[in-house]
């Protein structure tokens, strides 16, 4: 079996669901259950014996240990992190113990388990760092997309800790030789996308006839990758990438922000037109920029084409549209996540911005 990290938040649940309905291998979920995860993302597993959801932190060793020697995974998938920029701002200290300690402590018992292990399953055994195009910093617009040599230039605490968690991941094979792949990805979108990120926020809050924030004029550059296509991405990396070795993974979709917003409201127009028969873009409201803002991130995935085959299935037009479908026919999971703290959430980092 296999042991995935923070498989309840967003693109880990869309793994754990992707794997387990293409293979029977099973599959335990370490997850703390932050603010992030959630627990009903996994419904659909109820009672399914492939799947053990262990409630716990990555940085418990103990924990960690004892799965690791009970269980005898033969590799391991690290989802889990703080992954919000603008959190990260308003409080560091989360992603500093998560993102680096937390993975610190993974790879301690982690070398624990796999110098243990027989020949055959050390050579075998892998373990997949899953990070973000973020760590490479900001691009002019006239620059080259980020490809696995670009230098680290991490700019915001959410960037600089898994830059610190990506070295820690180099380390590790470098010095131990433990087999390690690492995986750099672009900005995903898709279901169960929690809705203090950009393309959740706005199909929320435009149903909901809130104001659609977007930050300084709206043309920072990110490149979207749909969730499903980072989960086969990963998959292939698992099966196929070499250990040691980093891979960019993009959907070569560069967009401005306003662009995003601006396609949400029409797919919103279209399949759950407003009341009023008004468009949805007129509640956009241009608020204050985040500090440090990066301008523009793009992907160069042509490494993990060449040598490992994989391409996104998705167009931004086809993922997109599924997106919006799929927020439309889930209001109820919606409405679940919108809890007492996401509500304090969206005062604290909305309150103080002025339109
Ligand atoms: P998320 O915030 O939706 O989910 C993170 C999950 O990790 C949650 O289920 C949370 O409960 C769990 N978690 C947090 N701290 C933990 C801890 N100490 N121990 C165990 N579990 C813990 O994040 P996501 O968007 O699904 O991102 C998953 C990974 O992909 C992260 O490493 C992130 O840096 C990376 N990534 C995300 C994106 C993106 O666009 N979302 C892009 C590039 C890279
Ligand atoms: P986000 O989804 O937070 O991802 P990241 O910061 O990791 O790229 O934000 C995507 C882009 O959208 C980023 O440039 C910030 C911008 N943004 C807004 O303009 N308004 C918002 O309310 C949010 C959450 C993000």
């Amino acid at each position: 079996m296999i042991l995935v990290t923070g498989g309840a938040g967003f693109i880990g649940a869309n793994f754990v669901l992707d794997w387990l309905a293409q293979s029977d291998e099973g599959l335990i979920n370490l997850d703390k259950l932050t603010y992030a995860g959630n627990r009903e993302n996994l419904a659909a597993l109820a009672g399914d014996p492939r799947h053990i959801f262990v409630h716990g932190d990555i940085g418990d060793r103990q924990l960690t240990s004892r799965l690791l020697s009970q269980h005898q995974p033969r590799a391991i998938i690290n989802f889990a992190a703080e992954s919000h920029v603008d959190r990260s701002i308003h409080g560091p200290e989360d992603f500093i113990q998560t993102n680096i300690v937390g993975t610190f402590h993974l790879l301690e018992a982690v070398r624990g388990y796999w110098s243990s292990l027989r020949d055959d399953a050390r050579q075998g055994f892998r373990f997949l760092h899953v990070s973000t195009d973020e760590v490479y910093g900001s691009l002019a617009r006239e620059e080259a997309a980020f490809s696995e040599t670009h230098r680290y230039e991490p700019n915001s605490p959410y960037s600089a800790s898994k830059a610190a968690s990506d070295h820690l991941v180099r380390a590790y094979h470098h010095t131990y030789g433990l087999p390690v792949l690492t995986t750099n990805c672009s900005n995903n979108y898709g279901p169960y996308h929690f809705p203090e990120k950009l393309i959740p926020l706005m199909i929320v809050n435009a149903l909901a006839g809130k104001p659609l924030p977007v930050y300084g004029d709206g043309q920072q550059i990110r490149d979207w990758l749909y969730v499903r296509d980072h989960c086969s991405a990963i998959r292939r990396v698992l099966d196929a990438g070499r250990p040691g070795e980093t891979y960019n993974v993009g959907g070569w979709n560069e967009k401005p922000n306003l662009e995003i917003v601006h396609t949400v409201c029409a797919l919103l127009d279209e399949l759950r037109p407003r009341a009023d028969g008004k468009p949805y873009r007129e509640q956009i409201s241009y608020v204050t920029d985040r500090p440090g803002h990066d301008r523009r991130y793009a992907i160069d995935a042509r490494k993990i084409e060449r040598e490992l085959g994989w391409k996104p299935a998705e167009t931004f037009a086809t993922g997109i549209r599924k997106t919006v479908q799929w927020y439309l026919e889930n209001q109820d999971w919606v409405r679940n996540v919108q809890s007492g703290v996401y509500r304090a959430w969206v005062e604290k980092n909305y309150g103080a911005r002025q339109p």
